[in-house]
């Protein structure tokens, strides 16, 4: 592969800061190597393969012609601002916000499905939420030969999903209370120490959130199935690595479990660990700090034969952000879609 010069927006961030380490992990050869931020990490030093950065302040005109590729992973609205910037000077841009993913000329790509939509991009490529990722990954192997009907999902997501301090709100809502007080950081929508809340984003008119409706959409657009019957209830909980979600699926022809698993246990990307025997399952810890995809607890559901119920999960911050977009520079390099 050749090497590129990367600019990272929301490079002190925490999926900026694992996109580091997931190049490195990668040996993914880098150029130039920015990293840009608000006035608030500016002058903050970060050190890539023994080179000292020095992250910047981020403006309309810190981008360039030579930068090839360019990771927006700070906020939708400072996607809408620099994307188009980046895009009139030819870079390849990879947007980890929501701003793009639903726009018809975006690919939105989890390289594993649909790579071939990279061949279409007009410069800003779109990387999906988080929790839509690991669910379809888990579905699209029954997908591809008996098409996903209807999906009911609820999600237990980790504070990773939320950003840096969100993780520091987790650690010092759960010292306050384990000493007896209730200190909300403001990081969720209620206290979440100890607590569940069944909202993420903002309700939309029809009393979903709008990550619960990302999900739907997502799915939709990634698996080429306009059609697709998906409801999602979406929350948070006190994790702080690893994103999990109970999913129960109906497709055209009826299937069984074990059709299922061995279908799912030979899909790209996903792993199974699934023995109710040995009453092995995934749960978060097994997959934080890792870009693994796991599913278990494979299973038909006793209400509808014929659907399957099952439990997946992945790390928000690797195969749900970081090392995705890594993915996609490999397999847009491969395709020789990156300009020089
Ligand atoms: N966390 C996840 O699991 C996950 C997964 C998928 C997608 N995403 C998306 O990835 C993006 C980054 O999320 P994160 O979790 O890494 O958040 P984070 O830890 O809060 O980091 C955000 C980074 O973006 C920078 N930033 C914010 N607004 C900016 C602006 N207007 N101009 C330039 N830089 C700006 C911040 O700068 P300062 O350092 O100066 O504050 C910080 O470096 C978001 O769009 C998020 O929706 C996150």
């Amino acid at each position: 592969m050749e090497s590129y010069n990367i600019t990272v927006v929301g490079g002190a961030g925490i999926v900026g800061r694992e996109f580091l380490k997931v190049l490195d992990d990668r040996n993914v050869p880098v150029g130039r190597l920015r990293l840009l931020a608000t006035a608030r990490s500016a002058g903050k030093v970060v050190e890539f393969r023994g080179e000292k950065i020095t992250v910047e302040e981020t403006s309309p005109a810190s981008f360039g012609r030579d930068d090839h590729v360019v990771f927006l992973s700070a906020s939708g609205s400072a996607s809408k601002e620099y994307a188009p910037i980046a895009q009139a000077l030819g870079s390849f841009v990879i947007d980890d916000s929501s701003a793009y993913r639903m726009d018809p000329e975006v690919p939105l790509v989890i390289p594993e499905i649909n790579a071939g939509d990279l061949e279409w991009h007009r410069g800003i490529i779109s990387q999906p939420n988080c929790t839509t990722t690991p669910m379809v990954l888990a579905l699209n192997p029954i997908h591809r030969v008996n098409p996903l009907r209807r999906v009911i999902v609820s999600t237990y997501q980790a504070v990773a999903g939320a950003g840096a301090a969100a993780v520091a709100g987790l650690a010092a809502e759960s010292r306050a209370a384990l000493e007896g007080r209730h200190e909300p950081s403001g990081t969720q929508k209620r206290e979440i120490a100890f607590n569940a809340v069944p909202q993420i984003d903002v309700f939309a008119e029809d009393g979903y959130t709008k990550e619960e409706i990302k999900m739907a959409n997502e799915t939709r657009k990634i698996l080429h199935a306009p059609e697709i019957a998906i409801s999602a209830t979406c929350v948070r909980v006190p994790v702080f690595f690893g994103h999990a979600m109970s999913v129960w699926a109906e497709f055209e022809r009826p299937i069984g479990a074990a059709e299922a698993r061995a279908l799912i246990a030979a899909g790209e990307g996903v792993t199974v660990v699934d023995d109710p025997a040995s009453e092995a399952y995934p749960t978060p810890m097994d997959v934080a700090g890792t870009d693994a995809v796991l599913v278990g607890r494979i299973r038909g559901d006793s209400s509808l034969p014929g659907a399957i119920a099952l439990w997946t999960l992945t790390d928000s911050i690797r195969k749900g952000a970081a090392t995705n977009v890594v993915q996609i520079i490999e397999e847009a390099a491969r395709r020789g879609l990156i300009r020089r």
